[in-house]
């Protein structure tokens, strides 16, 4: 090799690692283009939350379901239009909420520092933000996510997992965005807080094997006390609590129940019926400290899946319309 190519492969490779090296989730990504940005969420939420806290739920939700379809691109905040039916418009969305709020901290946004930062990532930091606020857990969101162009209802069908889903199922769907079965256990315990619609569990309360019966893996009493009070029939769709008594406190509520056989979903249940499962929730029942921490992990993880970066997607004007 003369060294005069030598020297252009030397460049190219130089290149190509700046390149990568910037292509990359950073803590503060905004630190530079704009400054702002972080504060003006931070502040909107603190200012916010208190008059919704069950909305800190909604905005944590939002962020999973966005993470799972098509990678954390803010694709859950797309509108439909007339030739296009967006992820929002698919089954599993039916109670998603929240969005307002979002378009709200985007406008501010967007007014400091136009077409700068993304819709996915002020989902990431809001939901992160709503949850400390209301008492729950800290976790970094390293920021720099860019919005996806595609938003399909077809897609959250095969991505999320759905109430009715056995254990298998639930790790199949996590394994294919990289997460483990201590994440599942780990993240599934944001259901500490929030609520339900009986349609969630009427099959399970009401015609679990097509013949009329219960699930019998569920505490006799809570199946009982849910039939009497709450989901008095297989029609209704009232709304439930996921961990009855505490459902705006970030605590371990959620595992407390799912031990006493009173998780609410199938698909909580199932946790159970493995050791290795069943020993992730024995240690977060250690401590709360330690629950928290886990969880941390677990949330900036799942805030990674899939990624869009550098030149990849837009930032978008508007989070719930992708740029013309
Ligand atoms: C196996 C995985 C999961 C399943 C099957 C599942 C299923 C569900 C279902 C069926 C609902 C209630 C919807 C309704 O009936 O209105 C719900 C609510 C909720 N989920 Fe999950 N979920 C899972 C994982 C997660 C994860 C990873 C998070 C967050 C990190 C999460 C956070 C929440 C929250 C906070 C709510 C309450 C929302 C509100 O109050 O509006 N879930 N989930
Ligand atoms: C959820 O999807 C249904 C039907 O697919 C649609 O009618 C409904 O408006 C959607 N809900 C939200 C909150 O977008
Ligand atoms: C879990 O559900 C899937 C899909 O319904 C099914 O194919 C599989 O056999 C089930 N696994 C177990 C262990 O029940
Ligand atoms: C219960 O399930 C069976 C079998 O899937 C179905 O034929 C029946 O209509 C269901 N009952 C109700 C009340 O939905």
């Amino acid at each position: 090799m003369g060294s005069q190519s030598y020297f252009k492969a030397l460049i190219i490779c130089l290149i190509a690692l700046i390149g990568s090296t910037q292509a990359q989730l950073q803590l503060g990504f905004y630190a530079k283009s704009c400054p702002k940005a972080e504060q003006i969420i931070l502040k909107y939420v603190v200012e916010h939350i208190h008059n919704a806290p069950s909305l800190a739920a909604a905005l944590i939700r939002l962020h999973f379901h966005d993470c799972f379809v098509n990678g954390c691109d803010g694709s859950v905040l797309v509108d439909s239009t007339p030739g296009n039916q967006a992820e929002k418009d698919a089954i599993p969305n039916l109670t998603l909420r929240g969005f307002g709020f979002i378009e709200a901290i985007k406008r501010l946004v967007e007014a400091e520092c136009p077409g700068v930062v993304s819709c996915a990532d002020i989902l990431a930091l809001t939901a992160r933000d709503s949850i400390h606020a209301t008492g729950g857990p800290y976790w970094n969101v390293p920021t720099g996510r860019r919005d996806g162009f595609i938003s399909r209802a077809a897609d959250p069908l095969r991505s999320l997992p759905a109430p009715f889903h056995n254990l298998t199922t639930q790790l199949t769907l996590f394994g294919n965005v990289g997460l483990d079965a201590n994440d599942l256990v780990l993240l599934v315990g944001a259901h500490t807080i929030g609520i339900a619609h009986c349609s969630s569990i009427s099959t399970r309360l009401y015609n679990f094997t097509g013949k009329g019966d219960t699930d019998p893996t569920i505490d006799n009493g809570y199946a009982k006390n849910l039939k009497t009070f709450k989901c008095k029939n297989i029609n209704d769709n009232s709304l439930i609590e996921m961990d009855p008594g505490s459902r705006d406190t970030f605590d371990l509520g959620y595992y407390k129940q799912v031990v006493k056989r009173r998780g609410l979903f199938q698909s909580d249940a199932e946790l159970l019926t493995s050791p290795i499962t069943r020993s992730i929730i024995a240690s977060q029942l250690q401590s709360t400290q330690g629950f928290f921490a886990e969880f941390a992990k677990s949330m900036e993880k799942m805030g990674r899946i899939n990624v869009k970066l550098g030149s990849e997607g837009e930032i978008r004007k508007h989070c719930a319309r992708v740029n013309n």
